[in-house]
């Protein structure tokens, strides 16, 4: 199952254009997000209400084309036009005095969020469809509304959401998986103490100087500071500011279905030279998520055979924080009251 009530990244805005109609799964709902004539993003259930065409199959019509004047999608099987709120404004085979109350004929819509070039979308349950949101999606902070990534990659992963973020947060598995000369070695583990905080919807790794065995790190020139946060549902943010310029990555985890994952790095930064080295980056990045990845792949094949794991103190503390705020998560939407976030602030240590 998955959590609901919350924004989940869908795809880069960059990615659609006015007129643009893409076909997405997110956990495990077919979804036709949408960009109209004007330039606003939308996101109706993929599947026409009349007899079950997915809409994404069909077309977009600006207002000029549409029969109210507004941007709408035009199902390819008999032509029905939906709003971009999902209200149906038109049937083509009715003849005058057939009273259908076609305005009363939807399409579930889902909300949407574009900032930052992201596109996200509020899965809500399905009981609780109506209601708007009452949370806004995470903001890069010290960015603009309108800034857009510089770089991005996204990847799937062939896992369920909680073994990608479990993964992606998991502090020990750096020197074995993410072996490389400009990274870590196995050769240099060490003792590490981080003090954490809870924040909003999750908790943050508080700010401190990065380890200095990060050679990374050191390209960026002058004494950074890093401060790495983690929001439900799988939102990782980690800023890291020298001197009065800042480079934030941003990591999103968004089900596809129960066995498949996407995952989404962005990254953001405010130092002009630094897309000098954009080619580079993209590389390293790609060889990085895809280690991570092909980890979780081999995962499934153990996992297959449904064995009890493990979670050990201290590495394993945030993957246990993760699944306690999924349930209070859960719990405070049931339950209609407000999220109490169960973290407290606590120094983890580890080798690594
Ligand atoms: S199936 Fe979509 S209009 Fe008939
Ligand atoms: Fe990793």
């Amino acid at each position: 199952m998955y959590l609901r009530d919350i924004w989940y990244f869908a795809l880069p805005g960059e990615s659609l254009r006015p007129g643009d109609l893409i076909h997405k799964v997110l956990l495990g709902e077919p979804i036709a997000i949408g960009r109209d004539a004007e330039g606003t993003v939308f996101a109706l259930r993929d599947i026409c209400p009349h007899r079950g065409v997915p809409l994404t199959a069909g077309r977009m019509l600006d207002g000029k084309d549409s029969a109210c004047g507004k941007s709408v999608v035009e199902c390819p099987y008999h032509g029905w036009q939906f709003r971009t709120d999902g209200s149906c404004a038109f049937i083509p085979s009715l003849v005058p005095g057939q009273d259908v109350e076609v305005s009363r004929i939807r399409v579930r819509k889902y909300p949407v969020c574009e900032i930052q070039g992201n596109v996200w979308v509020y899965m809500a349950d399905e009981k609780r469809a109506d209601i708007e949101p009452d949370h806004q999606p995470p903001m890069m902070p010290g960015f603009g509304d309108h800034t857009v990534a510089n770089i991005r990659e996204t990847m799937t992963f062939s896992c369920h959401i909680d073994h990608a973020v479990i993964g992606l947060m998991d502090p020990a598995h750096g020197p074995f998986v993410h072996q490389a000369w400009w990274w870590r070695s196995t050769a240099s583990i060490h003792e590490k103490a981080k003090a954490f905080a809870p924040s909003e919807m999750g908790f943050s790794m508080v700010e401190h100087v990065p380890s200095s065995n990060s050679l990374a790190y050191k390209i960026l020139g002058g004494k950074p500071t890093t401060e790495i946060s983690f929001r439900l549902p799988g939102i990782r943010i980690e800023r890291i500011t020298v001197g009065k310029h800042r480079l934030v990555g941003l990591t999103t985890v968004t089900p596809v279905d129960e066995n498949n994952t996407e995952i989404t790095q962005s990254f953001y930064w405010t130092m002009p030279f630094l897309t000098a080295f954009k080619p580079i980056a993209r590389h390293f990045l790609r060889r990085f998520l895809g280690q991570d990845r092909d980890m979780v792949n081999l995962q499934q094949e153990g996992l297959r055979f449904d064995p009890r794991l493990m979670l050990i103190n201290d590495a394993d503390v945030q993957a246990k924080w993760y699944h306690k705020l999924k349930t209070e998560w859960a719990a405070a939407v049931d339950q209609g009251r407000p999220f109490e976030n169960p973290v407290k602030p606590t120094t983890l240590r580890w080798r690594s």
